[in-house]
């Protein structure tokens, strides 16, 4: 009987899969093998998946590390002409959770994640994952993840800045502050903070993975991008974020100082069981949801495939100021 053990998708380079939790880890991957991240095969995904599911948004190109970006709509466009308008345009569209809704990507999604903890050794408790689709010099700008993150690279150029998660970069406050949801993911930036960055560019085929809570940024380059960016939560991210959680709330609602990091790893999971007993007695207040206005529709013969609606755009901008 013939072997029908699938290849694994992961390849680690140099050994330093063991660092993966601790440090800013490559490796390569063989995502671009499946076919389901061609444009007709992304076409298709944009046909086949809701599109109010769809995050679609715009920015200037090369957009300096601190804008946010603009939303937008794109109704009535066939999945074909929403990737032609990525290969055209300045979009941004992320079919959010594709990776694990739509039956054919689920496969490929379980796959990579158990070959993922099959080489870091990495226990994995839960997962997702979004496309992402993205014109020439689009970007993220800098944020912080809740969880665990990863970018698994597929087609075009980018380049990633990783900040070290110090506490003059991201203090424990504004942490507590993200994982209470009493703000979004999005962090100040300080031009000082530069000289932190740790910059990684990525080919396709390449990925990379980097220390929780690190805050970071992305800007593409000069082509089209296709990436997955992976979110994954394992027992040691669940405590962590536990005894994050906890001692905002003893911050803020007890007026209390700690400091998650002279926490003993023993204790943390009383801190993070003290912590899911709060919050179902007492439910945090807070629920930032990322409500963005649309400003703009795609349009195939607008410029950058940008139909600005009325009151907003550069020129709206320009009149106002
Ligand atoms: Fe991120």
């Amino acid at each position: 009987m013939r072997d029908t053990v699938m290849p694994s998708m992961i390849e680690f380079p140099d050994q330093n899969a063991s660092k993966i939790k601790d440090e800013i880890v490559r490796f390569n991957h063989r995502l671009a093998e499946t076919g389901l991240f061609t444009d007709e095969a992304l076409a298709q995904l944009l046909d086949e998946y809701p599109r109010d599911q769809v995050t679609i948004c715009t920015m200037r190109e090369n957009p300096p590390p601190a804008e946010r970006w603009i939303a937008g709509d794109a109704d009535g466009l066939s999945g074909a002409e929403l990737v032609e308008a990525a290969r055209r345009g300045r979009l941004w569209i992320s079919p959010r959770t594709a990776m694990t809704d739509h039956p054919k990507y689920r496969a490929v999604f379980d796959k990579i994640m158990a070959d993922f903890s099959k080489e870091t050794g990495v226990q994995v408790l839960r997962g997702s994952a979004a496309v992402l689709i993205s014109s020439a010099r689009m970007g993220v700008f800098l944020h912080v993840d809740a969880a665990e993150t990863m970018l698994w690279h597929v087609r075009g150029d980018k380049t990633m800045y990783v900040y070290p998660p110090k506490d003059e970069l991201i203090s424990e406050r504004s942490l507590e502050a993200i994982l209470l949801k009493e703000t979004l993911s999005d962090l100040p930036y300080q031009p000082w903070m530069e000289a932190e960055a740790i910059p990684v560019a990525l080919a396709p085929g390449e990925a990379v993975s980097w220390p929780i809570h690190s805050p970071h940024r992305v800007v593409n380059g000069d082509n089209t991008n296709v990436s997955v960016s992976v979110e994954y939560t394992t027992r040691r991210s669940m405590l962590t974020n536990g005894v994050l959680c906890l001692n905002g709330r003893l911050r803020r609602e007890m007026g209390l100082n700690p400091s998650a990091r002279s926490v003993p790893g023993v204790l943390k999971p009383a801190y993070w069981a003290a912590n899911k007993a709060w919050q179902k007695l007492a439910p945090p207040k807070h629920n930032a949801l990322a409500s963005h206005g649309r400003q703009f529709d795609v349009d195939l013969s607008a410029p950058n495939c940008v139909r600005w609606r009325p009151g907003f755009g550069p020129q709206a901008t320009a009149k106002a100021a």
